[in-house]
């Protein structure tokens, strides 16, 4: 392709890459080449996170933040802070007194709300939109039972996006999780995003990660999901979109997330390279879904790739590690595969 994914949906949404911090530090260049061109908006794959970047109460790692705003600035990108609230990847001190009982509600959130302040406060008017709260509700539409809504509650949502509101009033502000085809999923967020509204109290979109197979979920699924959350009146976008084309091993339990089933043939099936028959289905997916990104460019306004390469890509390590796995639009040598490159450009 002569340009970029970014410059073909240039009057359409933007395009983005999620970054780690070796890419961020300057020391993968052909990955920085790849983003240049392809890409302009980024999102921290962890670097914000709240035990990347406040691994202990008095200790902020801002340095590689500080960066990835920086490249951000320079490549005049869109930038997303991902992500403020998260069950997962945050230390357990955050709910914890210094004699490690869990804090009251009110403690809790204070502690919440100082973080939002540090961390939004550090960067604002620099970084454009906020997922305020990642990952709250289960697939079957319940709130999830994390130590925030434990403790809080659904409140612990709602300060949050009260506090980053109030610490940065330009950035947009969002809800962010996955299955988000589901309808009950689906809904509950809806219904989360339309009650805190209804408060008064800002939200501007809602997040769907995007982690796909590549059979499931259908076109038709990710649509009513699309037409839903822009009807209720929320920016939609894509934030974390990559396509595993590895057997999920769906009833495999925690335990089983290990390299002796990487090893396995049967889990681990292309570590030689990808069949031409599942790059074409891969090539058609990726075409099947920018169809749909395109239908629906008025209420759509980023689709968010979760990182830049094969090599990079989470996927070879969940849900097991030490696997090979293909889910993005670059190979493992940072060139294109140039049938989803065409297939995504000209959809
Ligand atoms: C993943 C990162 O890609 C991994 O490097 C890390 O080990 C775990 O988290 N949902 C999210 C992302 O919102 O933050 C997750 O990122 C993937 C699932």
């Amino acid at each position: 392709a002569q340009s970029g994914m970014k410059d073909a949906f240039e009057k359409s949404f933007h395009i983005g890459a999620a970054l780690n911090y070796r890419q961020v530090n300057g020391q993968e260049t052909k990955a920085l080449d790849v983003l240049e061109k392809h890409f302009n908006s980024i999102t921290g794959e962890n670097l914000m996170k709240w035990g990347p970047i406040h691994p202990e109460l008095d200790k902020f790692n801002f340095e590689p933040v500080d960066k990835y705003v920086a490249l951000g600035e320079k490549l005049n990108a869109f930038i997303v802070g991902h992500t403020l609230v998260w069950h997962s990847q945050t230390p357990d001190w955050v709910f914890e007194d210094s004699d490690k009982n869990l804090l009251e509600k009110d403690a809790l959130i204070k502690r919440m709300e100082d973080h939002i302040e540090a961390v939004v406060g550090r960067y604002k008017g620099r970084v454009n939109g906020w997922d305020v709260v990642n990952e709250a509700i289960f697939d079957d539409g319940n709130m999830r039972t994390s130590k925030w809504y434990n403790a809080a509650g659904k409140d612990f949502i709602k300060r949050a996006f009260i506090k980053a509101n109030q610490i940065d009033p330009e950035a947009e502000l969002y809800y962010n999780d996955y299955n988000m085809w589901k309808p009950e999923k689906r809904n509950t967020a809806i219904a989360l995003a339309k009650e805190l509204r209804a408060e008064g109290i800002r939200i501007d979109g809602i997040g769907m990660q995007g982690h796909y197979g590549l059979e499931s979920p259908t076109i038709e699924q990710i649509e009513a999901s699309i037409i839903a959350i822009s009807e209720a009146g929320f920016k939609v976008m894509f934030t974390e979109l990559d396509i595993d084309v590895l057997p999920n091993p769906a009833n495999r339990s925690g335990a089983d997330i290990d390299a002796t089933f990487a090893s396995d043939e049967k889990y681990n099936p292309f570590k030689d390279g990808l069949p031409q028959e599942m790059q074409e289905k891969l090539a058609k997916r990726y075409g099947e879904l920018f169809a749909l990104f395109n239908k629906h460019s008025d209420k759509i306004t980023r689709i968010t790739f979760w990182g830049i390469h094969d090599g990079g890509s989470w996927l070879n390590n969940w849900p097991m590690r030490g696997r090979t796995a293909y889910p993005l639009p670059f190979d493992r040598n940072y060139d294109e595969k140039s049938d989803v490159i065409k297939e995504i450009i000209e959809s």
